[in-house]
């Protein structure tokens, strides 16, 4: 059984991928000697960039996949260290000036809660950012669950179909608001990725969304799965190529109030 993500696949996209956590570091502001956190940092290439335009003295990523902080190693040090742990499990022992994510919390369930023990984690007039996909109604994404609810996937995951935890971008403001952040900025913006064909879209949720699904079927039945979704795709979408793959995620900043105010 496949127990991992493949950096290697997530890296094809790299480009496309990596737009979002530029748009996102343009919204926070520097905190010069501060303690940041990276929740979900993947290889880590990104959480290095984000400890060098931030100025903090102290970056964290944390992740629980072992293959994706493979990589990380090699770019830590001078202030930025990894380790593996799952969000759910993370305990801080003092509060960040910014706690940060980018396109990892839909991992992640009930986020409302999560917001909130997010929220504890950030200290007086420190920052939460955070980008989720919010591309659950595009056939990329639908087509994937349905096609776990067709025989035989749906008897071997037993009922299991990933649920997509992400709210609506003005839930999160409101959430934030409640939580005690201002200067609340989130917004949801729409990505075009320009992609050879249509079928690069099978590339590019093999190395995310399809995971979770590798993980439980296991490689046989996965093989299976995957040609039952690419098929599944190209009836809905075609075979244009080039095609143009739009993907929409949720963009979220704000500050916590208290002793900086
Ligand atoms: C789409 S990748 C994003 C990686 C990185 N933040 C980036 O922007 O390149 C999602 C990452 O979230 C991690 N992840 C998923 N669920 C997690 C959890 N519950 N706790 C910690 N990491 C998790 C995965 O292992 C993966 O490395």
């Amino acid at each position: 059984m496949s127990a991992d993500w493949d950096p290697e696949q997530y890296a094809r996209f790299r480009h496309e991928r990596s737009q979002p956590f530029f748009d996102l570091l343009d919204l926070i502001k520097p905190v010069p000697g501060g303690r940041v956190v990276d929740l979900g940092c993947g290889t880590g290439e990104l959480t290095r960039i984000l400890h060098e335009r931030t100025g903090a003295g102290e970056t964290l990523g944390i992740d629980r996949s072992p293959a994706m902080l493979g990589r990380a190693a090699a770019v830590a040090g001078g202030g930025l260290r990894f380790e593996q742990v799952a969000i759910e499990e993370f305990r801080p022992a003092e509060p960040y000036d910014l706690v940060f994510s980018n396109a990892a919390l839909q991992w992640l369930p009930d986020h409302e809660r999560l917001m909130a023990r997010l929220a504890g984690w950030v200290a007086p007039g420190g920052q939460l950012a955070f980008q989720v996909p919010a591309n659950a109604d595009h056939p990329s994404h639908r087509i994937a669950h349905e096609v776990a609810r067709e025989e035989p996937f749906a008897t071997a995951l037993g009922g299991y179909v990933r649920e997509w935890p992400v709210l609506a971008p003005e839930r999160y403001a409101a959430l934030m608001d409640r939580l005690g952040f201002g200067e609340v900025h989130v917004r949801l913006q729409v990505y075009v990725h320009r992609l050879a064909s249509s079928a690069e879209v099978v590339e590019w949720v093999r190395g995310t969304l399809l995971t979770d699904y590798e993980r439980r079927l296991g490689p046989g039945l996965y093989g299976m799965y995957l040609e039952r979704y690419r098929a599944r795709l190209r009836a809905e979408i075609g075979e244009p190529a080039p095609y143009v793959y739009t993907f929409k995620r949720i963009l979220g900043t704000g500050r916590k109030q208290g002793a900086a105010d």
